[in-house]
């Protein structure tokens, strides 16, 4: 009984000490038990400093010679979105969901789908495989949800879509707009048209002398 109480009495004094004080305020220096990386060895801006490499004593370096300013194009938001070129969204259909450009901005050039192959397979083939159907080495490994890109669906996509979903992911998908760059994109989706295309040819697509070579 004895042990029952004592352990009563803690079993208490822990909840109250764990849940009791939640929301409460203080001024005081926490108690750092593991101190992460709360404090560190850095400098604020513009104070002194004693480092040794910053013989001026400032903390904050001066820029290097030659330095130019730039003016970020991102800063100017409203004519960076309504360019279909950097969002894939045409906003004169008014700011919707399903504002998508239909057709690649980008004019379709042979180098245009060399450096779209170049990075499909670096980005895209992975999962999607070289074909787009779906099958890269992540099937194997054991991601079982990757969409087969000849789907009929993704084909009456626009192209938009499909460069939005590049920039941003879709589901569970992750975007890769961080990664590939805006014109790259572009080239990605140019290609991944042409992969689409191999799968819908007809006969009578193919050339008269290759077909005769084929027959
Ligand atoms: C890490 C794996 C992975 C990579 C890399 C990847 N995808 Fe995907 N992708 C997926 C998965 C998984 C889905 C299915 C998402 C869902 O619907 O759950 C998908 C779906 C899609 C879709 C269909 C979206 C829709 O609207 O249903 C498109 C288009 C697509 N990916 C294009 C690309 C392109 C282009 C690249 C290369 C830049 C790429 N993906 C890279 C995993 C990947």
């Amino acid at each position: 009984m004895r042990y029952f109480f004592l352990f009563f009495f803690l079993s208490i004094a822990a909840t109250l000490g764990i849940t009791g004080f939640r929301g409460g305020y203080s001024t005081r220096t926490p108690l750092q038990v593991f101190n992460d990386m709360k404090n560190q060895a850095k400098l604020r801006p513009q104070t002194d400093s004693t480092f040794p490499g910053f013989a001026d004593g400032v903390s904050s370096r001066p820029f290097p010679a030659g330095t130019v300013a730039q003016q970020v194009g991102y800063q100017d938001n409203t004519t960076w979105k309504n360019d279909p070129f950097n969002t894939g969204r045409d906003f004169s259909k008014g700011d919707i969901p399903n504002n998508f450009v239909e057709v690649n901005p980008v004019p379709i050039t042979s180098e245009l789908l060399k450096r779209g192959q170049d990075r499909y397979l670096i980005y895209c083939q992975p999962c999607h495989g070289a074909q787009a159907d779906g099958n890269g080495i992540t099937k194997k490994l054991g991601m079982s949800t990757v969409a087969n890109l000849h789907d009929p669906r993704i084909i009456k996509m626009n192209d938009g879509e499909i460069f939005n979903t590049i920039t941003y992911g879709k589901n569970t998908m992750m975007g890769y707009g961080g990664n590939v760059p805006v014109p790259d994109r572009w080239a990605i989706v140019a290609y991944l048209r042409a992969i689409q295309l191999s799968r819908l040819g007809s006969k009578d697509d193919v050339p008269a002398p290759v077909l005769e070579k084929l027959k």
